[in-house]
C-alpha cells in the first residue's frame, strides 16, 4: 500500500493512551512516549504507526523528516469564548486598584461592557475578529476547540454569536465545537426578574436546536449572577432538549454548582477554584470532566488555584482550558496555560499532556475522535520546537509550535523547512 504521507525521524511521538472514557486520577500520570518513531497518513487518517527503522519499508506519496522533534496530537482547547466585541484593557486600572471581579459586573461593567460592544458589532465585525483570534489558537496548537456564545443575553445577539462560530467551521479547518451560553449574566433589563430572563433563554434554547446551532448548553453559576437552583432549571431544559451540559461552576464562591454538574450528568464542570470536598467526591465516581483554568485565576490576581492535586489524587478527570475571553483571560496560548498548570496547579508533565490532548476531547464530547494518534483517526499532529515532551510547561510564555497538521495538511507553520 502507498501512503499519502509519513512522518519519520521523530524523536518522541506523544501517544494519549486512547479511551472510552476520559483518564481519571492516577491514569493521567501515564503517556506512551515512543522513541524515533514515525507514522503514516492516508486519506486525511492515521493509517500506520512504527518505528523510524521501520518506516525505511513504508512506501509513500510523500515525506516529511520531522528531524528528531516532538510530535504530539493536536491540541484540543475545551473552553474559550471566542466570538467577542470590543475590549476591556481600560478594566485593568480597576483590578489593579483592587476593584473585585463580581463588584465590576454588578456596576455594569466587565461581562456586560462586552454585552454592549457585541450588540454593537455586527456579524462580518465579529467574524473578522473571531477569525484573527482563531489563527491564533490554531498557532499554539490547537486543531479543536469549543466556542461559547454569551455576550448577547437577548436573542438577536446569541444568534449572531452562534452563526459566527457556525461559518468559522465552515471556513477553517479547525473543528470548534458550539456552545450556548445565553445565561452568562443577568441583562440589566432582566435585573429583579432573572426567573423571566431564564425563560426567555430557555425559549431560545428551542431555536439553537432547530437550526442545529450548539451541541451544548452552559451558564455562569455564581453569587449574584445564577443560583444553583436557576442553574439547575436551565441545565434540565437543556438536557431535555437533548444538549450537552457544561457549567461555569464553583469559580469564586462554593455554591455546590460542581455537585449539580455531576447529579445531571454534565459532560463537563468549569473553573471549580471553589469546588467543595463533596463536590470533589462526586466527581471522581462520574464521566464529568473538571476543566480547569488556571489563566484565569492568574489574570484575576488570585492567590487560590484549583485544588488539581487533590482531585487527581481522588480520582477525577482533570482537562485544562485557555477560558480565552476579554475580562477574566485574555490569551490564546494554551501552552501558557500547560506552564501554569505546572507552576501552579502542580501538575506533571504527563497529566499536563493528557489533560490537554485525550482529556479535553472528553470535555466537550469529541473523545476517541480527537487528542489521540490512533490509527483510523483524523491526522491532526503538531511538531514542536522542544527537546523533549517535558520541556514545554517548563519554558513558559512562548510559542513552541514548529507546524501544525490537521487531516494530514500543514495548516500552519513557523518556517518553510519543515
Ligand atoms: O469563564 N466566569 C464567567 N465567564 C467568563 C468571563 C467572561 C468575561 O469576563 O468576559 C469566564 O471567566
Ligand atoms: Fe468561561
Amino acid at each position: 500500500m502507498k501512503y499519502d504521507l509519513l512522518i519519520y525521524n521523530i524523536g518522541q511521538l506523544i501517544l494519549p493512551k486512547q479511551t472510552t472514557v476520559p483518564l481519571k486520577g492516577e491514569e493521567m500520570n501515564h503517556l506512551t512516549i515512543k522513541e524515533n518513531a514515525a507514522f503514516a497518513v492516508h486519506d486525511r487518517k492515521i493509517a500506520w504507526i512504527g518505528t523510524n527503522d521501520e518506516a525505511n519499508n513504508i512506501q509513500t506519496k510523500e515525506s516529511l523528516d520531522a528531524q528528531q522533534k516532538v510530535v504530539s496530537p493536536g491540541l484540543v482547547d475545551p473552553h474559550t469564548h471566542l466570538v467577542f466585541g470590543g475590549s476591556r484593557e481600560k478594566e485593568l486600572a480597576l483590578k489593579q486598584a483592587g476593584v473585585p471581579y463580581l463588584e465590576i459586573l454588578a456596576k455594569g461593567g466587565g461581562i456586560l461592557s462586552t454585552v454592549v460592544a457585541t450588540r454593537n458589532a455586527t456579524e462580518e465585525e465579529l467574524y473578522e475578529k473571531a477569525t484573527f483570534h482563531l489563527n491564533r489558537i490554531l498557532s499554539y496548537g490547537v486543531t479543536t476547540m469549543e466556542a461559547k456564545s454569551g455576550y448577547g443575553l437577548e436573542p438577536e445577539t446569541e444568534l449572531k454569536q452562534l452563526k459566527v462560530v457556525k461559518k468559522l467551521r465552515e471556513n477553517n479547518p479547525i473543528t470548534i465545537v458550539s456552545t450556548f451560553l445565553g445565561p452568562h449574566a443577568i441583562p440589566p433589563s432582566f435585573k429583579g426578574n432573572e426567573d423571566e430572563f431564564l425563560q426567555e433563554m430557555v425559549q431560545l434554547l428551542n431555536t439553537v436546536k432547530k437550526e442545529n446551532l450548539a451541541e451544548f448548553a452552559d451558564i455562569f453559576c455564581e453569587t449574584g449572577v445564577f443560583t444553583t437552583k436557576q442553574s439547575q432549571y436551565f441545565l434540565l431544559k437543556a438536557k431535555e432538549m437533548g444538549f450537552g451540559l457544561k457549567i461555569h461552576a464553583d469559580e469564586i464562591d462554593s455554591l455546590g454548582g460542581t455537585e449539580l454538574a455531576v447529579k445531571l450528568g454534565a459532560t463537563s464542570a468549569d473553573h471549580l477554584v471553589a469546588a467543595s470536598d463533596q463536590g470533589i467526591n462526586m466527581l471522581s465516581n462520574s464521566n464529568t470532566v473538571a476543566v480547569l483554568l488556571p489563566g484565569t485565576t492568574f489574570y484575576l490576581g488570585k492567590d487560590t488555584y484549583a485544588r488539581a492535586r487533590i482531585m487527581i489524587d481522588e480520582g477525577v478527570a482533570v482537562a485544562l482550558a485557555t477560558d480565552f475571553n476579554p475580562g477574566s483571560c485574555v490569551t490564546e496560548n494554551l501552552q501558557l496555560i500547560m506552564s501554569l498548570a505546572a507552576l501552579k496547579l502542580k501538575m506533571t508533565p504527563e497529566e499536563i499532556w493528557n489533560a490537554v490532548t485525550v482529556n479535553a476531547a472528553f470535555a466537550i464530547g469529541k473523545g476517541g475522535e480527537a487528542g489521540t494518534l490512533a490509527l483510523g483517526q483524523q491526522a491532526n499532529f503538531v511538531l514542536w520546537d522542544i527537546p523533549n515532551y517535558m520541556y514545554l510547561p517548563y519554558h513558559f510564555g512562548v510559542n513552541h509550535t514548529n507546524s501544525v497538521y490537521i487531516n494530514g495538511t500543514k495548516v500552519w507553520g513557523r518556517n518553510n523547512n519543515v
